[in-house]
């Protein structure tokens, strides 16, 4: 949540960060600034220029003066926490002076306290964000370096943060420091780089370093260096980016969600990629960090996740159960780090993150790992907080997701418990038979997405007839029921129409009086044993003149539209049921003229509570 990025070096700045700000804008994107130095060097020379608006970068864009020069700059891309989005409040904030300027990302807990401090002292607040105290607190540090300045400022400061600071008189240094939300840095030919999230940086430069919690940077032109808010040293060396600056393009797609659909069958391949293991039936997870021994031991699995990842988290923990008969269950994570859960010794936790970074999944994790707990991550970004906590897990390898509703790390994920279940699953009481049998299903996925893609043509009619519901229904029953959950929720976040889900065993229990002929339900009918059942369920939606479009193995009579789906085992069956239903909800975003990538009120990487 929330972009920044940073640049120091001998090129022109100000397009450097615009740039940058374009690709982490799915991060934020109510509002957008930036500072730079105006060049010179030494004391009282130059100075600190800034621009800002409320709304997009291409408004940031317009709003840049000529001559915005220089070789040192900041800038921020936002989503707003305290304080509306507008010019006054968009990033980055100064001191009255105009000596300071501060980008940063997260929340500081303690702004009203601090905020009623500096107002008490006589300072004037201009905006109303939590942000601008750090620019007067750094302000009125007299220490002689900018390090010890934005460390003495940040003494005062509880809560989260990614920063990054820019001093007019100390204009040859950007300092940043990180508490809970990112902060990497880009090495580059006497030039640095920092931002929020590689995807800024990776066409200048792939070679990263990532701060850890509790450090601080000095990048300059020529050299970095890293150390602790308390001021001691740190090593830190560079890493490799895993992905070329392509994977991060649109190409020649309109959308990014679209173009994230459709590379499901190649990020599948990645995630089997080395993984199977033909002659035991099983598969190798490398970081994983829990021997067969230890697997064997384990009483239950919980799994922790936000959002589309819970519902990922919902399809593991039923196949953890089927395949490796561990009793299993997912849960938000963001409930259940405030219910102060009973942490047992015997269970397995899981905590799954596309992006590694969500506030709320972290805090679970470091709440269980407090409490002495085993905590594995199933996690798309490579190195991300999450996957540092964690005691191991599996990687999903779905590449950069850029849309801000997830589509192939839901799927990638999904195929990622598919393989964990199988690998506890044969460590346990799963037969050989039984082990090549999914092995054989995995193995499929890709071909049959790729078949899935082709009846996008069709999809697309069908959304346009959908389009104009007011609200949809979304049924699955145990298998299905996770999946009529992220269809309902795709649907919602990019559309807007109103949509729920609900175990189709349910209806009779309520919904069921919502049944009209405006009222679309869509229900997911795998050829399982439980398709009579879903059958008698479109029977009864039908008698009440419902509309039903069926996700299904075969054509279903009492349904108005069948879109159908290629039969895997019925354990993966999930994995492929979700993605028309992907297809069918960006379509009529589509079909309504919506910012699909970026829908209203949302950001990727929710980095706050
Ligand atoms: C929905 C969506 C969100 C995220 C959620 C957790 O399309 O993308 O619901 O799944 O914010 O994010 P991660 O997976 O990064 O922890």
């Amino acid at each position: 949540m929330c972009g920044i990025v940073g640049y120091i070096g001998k090129r022109d700045t100000a397009p450097l960060l615009l740039e940058g700000l374009q690709r982490l804008e799915y991060r934020g994107y109510d509002s957008a600034g930036i500072a730079i130095q105006s060049g010179g060097t030494g004391k009282g020379a130059g100075g600190l220029k800034t621009a800002k608006t409320k709304g997009r970068v291409r408004d940031l864009e317009d709003r840049i003066p000529k001559r915005f020069t220089g070789t040192a700059g900041i800038a921020h891309t936002r989503w707003a926490t305290h304080g509306v989005p507008n010019d006054v409040n968009a990033h980055p904030h100064l001191d009255p002076l105009e000596k300071v300027a501060v980008v940063h990302n997260g929340i500081i807990d303690n702004a009203s306290e601090l905020r009623a401090k500096l107002s008490a002292e006589g300072v004037t607040l201009v905006s109303d964000t939590d942000t601008e105290v750090l620019a007067h607190l750094i302000a009125r540090s007299v220490a002689d370096s900018l390090e010890t300045r934005v460390q003495e400022a940040l003494r005062h400061i509880e809560g989260t943060y990614g920063i990054a600071v820019l001093h007019a008189d100390f204009p040859e240094r950007i300092v940043v420091a990180r508490n809970g939300s990112p902060v990497v840095l880009g090495i580059g030919e006497h030039e640095m780089f920092v931002a929020s999230d590689v995807a800024a940086l990776v066409s200048h430069t792939r070679q990263v370093v990532t701060l850890d919690d509790g450090e601080m940077a000095t990048i300059k032109a020529g050299d970095y260096r890293t150390y602790t808010t308390e001021g001691s040293r740190t090593s830190s060396s560079p890493e490799t980016v895993e992905y070329a600056a392509e994977s991060y393009e649109l190409g020649d797609h309109d959308t990014y969600m679209h173009k994230e659909i459709g590379e499901q069958a190649d990020a599948v391949d990645r995630v089997l990629a080395g993984r199977i293991d033909d002659r035991f039936a099983t598969v190798h997870l490398g970081g994983l960090n829990l021997d067969p021994r230890e697997a064997r031991a384990v009483r239950r699995v919980k799994i922790l996740g936000c959002g589309t990842s819970y519902h990922a988290g919902l399809i593991g923990a039923q196949m953890i159960e089927e395949l490796a008969r561990i009793p299993a269950d997912a849960e938000p994570a963001s409930e259940f780090r405030y219910r102060n859960p009973v942490v047992d010794p015997d269970t397995l936790y899981i905590a799954v993150s596309q992006s590694g970074e969500t506030y709320d999944a972290l805090a679970a994790v470091q709440e269980l790992k407090r409490k002495g707990a085993r905590v594995l991550g199933v996690i798309n970004v490579v190195g991300s907080a999450i996957a540092r906590e964690a005691d191991g897990g599996v990687y999903v390898h779905a590449g950069p997701e850029v849309c801000v509703v997830s589509t192939k790390c839901f799927t990638n994920t999904v195929v990622a418990f598919g393989l964990l279940a199988l690998h506890l699953g044969r460590i346990r009481d799963l037969s050989v038979k039984d082990g090549k049998r999914i092995i054989e299903g995995l193995r499929k996925l890709p071909g049959q997405i790729a078949e899935i893609m082709e009846s996008e043509p069709e999809i697309k009619k069908l959304a346009q007839e959908y389009a104009d519901a007011q609200s949809m229904l979304f049924i699955g029953r145990v298998r299905g029921y996770p999946v009529a959950l992220e269809a309902s929720l795709k649907l919602k976040e990019v559309s807007y129409i109103h949509a729920e889900a609900y175990p189709a065993s349910e209806l009779k229990h309520g919904p069921l009086a919502l049944i009209e002929p405006a009222m679309p339900t869509v229900a997911i009918v795998p050829d399982d044993d439980l398709l009579e059942k879903n059958r008698a369920a479109l029977e009864e939606i039908k008698a009440r003149s419902g509309r039903i479009l069926a996700v299904a193995h075969q054509e279903q009579e009492k349904a108005d539209r069948t879109i159908i789906v290629p039969k895997n085992e019925d354990e993966l069956d999930p994995i492929l049921m979700g993605i028309p239903l992907q297809l069918l909800a960006y379509h009529t975003a589509l079909a309504l003229g919506r910012d699909i990538d970026k829908p209203r009120n949302l950001a990727k990487s929710v980095t706050v509570e």
